[in-house]
């Protein structure tokens, strides 16, 4: 089932040019199971039609407080009682100033006073707008009363100014209502994950790398944030996006994150290495651009520390899951590694098969405990992180209630 399914969100749209995308967000909304309904301020009307969002979200709209027939529809205590959220999306610095002071002086703000159902704002103003010290005194209001404030993001705005304040995309928007009812179940657990390639240095201008996209990884590390865990997120140079709420420590070669995967891992619940390490590096960086003054020539490897055998080889170590990517004989090779590099899991992915591992959005995986193992269909990354990260946190379990008796 879909964590949207049948949740109850009231959108309130206040007046900002973001007001154009909130269609796209309801729809998307729905498209997951949402029951939405939409509430807009005067100034929001200036920029989409109250019809355009009815047709979207097969509701009512409701825009005034003062409209008798709307409130013998469903009247504004209803709707504050209905909802399981209330999404202010845009949430201009006037709306936000309003609901900061309390004021109930149109429906959105009065929503707000009137109901126990936690609210999200998504800011979206000039740049200079939202450093003012007034909004930022209102953010931390809201903040302090336990408002979930999402975003703004960065970028260029419609006013051509570039810096904070543009509201966060609709997919991102989507993402943090997923977020925000999913499961919880990872509590008080701090995975450690590690993603992408590294880089290893042959001069100033060239490396030897591989072609790791971090999507796997920071899929898992989204799939743990989502559901609770404390996620510290290592990570070679890749070019997405990491999921908020990750601590981030980005890397380039592999021996900068041996070092950081053995700070961070000892005070992890959970160790996850997705990352495609390079498993040699150059002998003799040059500090100097190679020249091409022959037709061959030879580079002296090295190898590096294998840095998930090394966090499972300590003391303090947390529970132990690798990835093994292979192109043949994929079990024997995964089943090799899980005893040899002392994991709890690995996660075998055939890197041959078309449409799957290396910089694809989806990915099929075959977890292998010593004792059994568990197919996970070839899906989104998203989809097959979210499954790896429920069955990761089955074992966890497991293994600890046997500790304990
Ligand atoms: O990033 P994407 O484009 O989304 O692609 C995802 C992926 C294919 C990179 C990912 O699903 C994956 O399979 N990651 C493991 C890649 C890999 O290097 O596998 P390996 O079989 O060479 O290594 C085995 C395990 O040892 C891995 O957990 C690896 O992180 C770890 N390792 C390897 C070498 C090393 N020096 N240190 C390590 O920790």
């Amino acid at each position: 089932m879909q964590i949207l399914q049948d949740k109850k969100i009231v959108l309130g749209i206040s007046g900002g040019i973001a007001a154009y995308k909130t269609p796209d967000l309801v729809r998307r909304l729905k498209e997951q199971g949402a029951d939405v309904r939409v509430v807009m301020t005067e100034g929001a009307k200036a920029f989409i039609t109250p019809l355009t969002l009815q047709a979207v979200s097969g509701n009512p709209v409701s825009d005034s407080l003062l409209d008798t027939q709307a409130e013998l529809a469903m009247g504004h205590i209803e709707l504050a009682k209905w909802a399981d959220i209330i999404v202010i999306a845009p949430a201009t610095a006037d709306i936000i100033a309003r609901i900061a002071c309390g004021m109930a002086n149109d429906l959105l703000s009065t929503l707000c006073l009137a109901t126990t159902a936690p609210v999200a704002i998504a800011p979206a103003m000039n740049q200079q707008m939202w450093h003012a010290q007034a909004t930022q005194e209102n953010i931390a209001k809201l903040t302090s009363r336990t408002y979930h404030i999402w975003g703004p993001g960065a970028g260029e705005q419609a006013c051509g100014d570039i810096g904070l304040g543009r509201m966060l995309e609709v997919s991102e928007l989507v993402t943090l209502c997923n977020d925000f009812f999913a499961e919880k179940y990872l509590e008080n657990q701090h995975w450690v994950i590690t993603a992408g390639p590294t880089r290893e240095a042959i001069d100033p201008v060239r490396y030897i790398s591989n072609h790791s996209s971090g999507k796997m990884g920071y899929a898992i590390a989204h799939a743990a944030v989502s559901a609770g865990a404390k996620v510290t997120l290592i990570s070679g140079p890749v070019a997405i996006t990491p999921p908020i709420g990750c601590h981030v420590i980005q890397v380039n070669s592999a021996e900068e994150m041996h070092q950081q995967a053995l700070k961070y891992a000892p005070d992890g619940t959970t160790f996850v290495a997705c990352a495609a390490v390079a498993d040699y590096r150059v002998a003799n960086v040059s500090a100097q651009k190679i020249k091409k003054n022959n037709d061959a020539m030879q580079l002296d490897l090295v190898r590096n520390h294998d840095i998930v055998a090394d966090v499972a080889s300590l003391a303090n170590k947390p529970f132990m899951v690798g990835f093994a990517a292979e192109t043949q004989d994929v079990e024997q090779y995964a089943r090799g590694k899980l005893v040899r590099k002392n994991l709890d899991l690995i996660a075998a992915n055939d890197v041959a098969k078309s449409g799957q591992g290396f910089n694809s959005d989806n990915n099929a995986l075959t977890l292998y405990s010593t004792i059994d193992k568990t197919d996970i269909p070839l899906a989104n990354k998203q989809l097959v992180a979210n499954h790896l990260v429920l069955l990761i946190n089955q074992h966890y379990t497991a293994k600890n209630s046997i500790k304990k008796q």
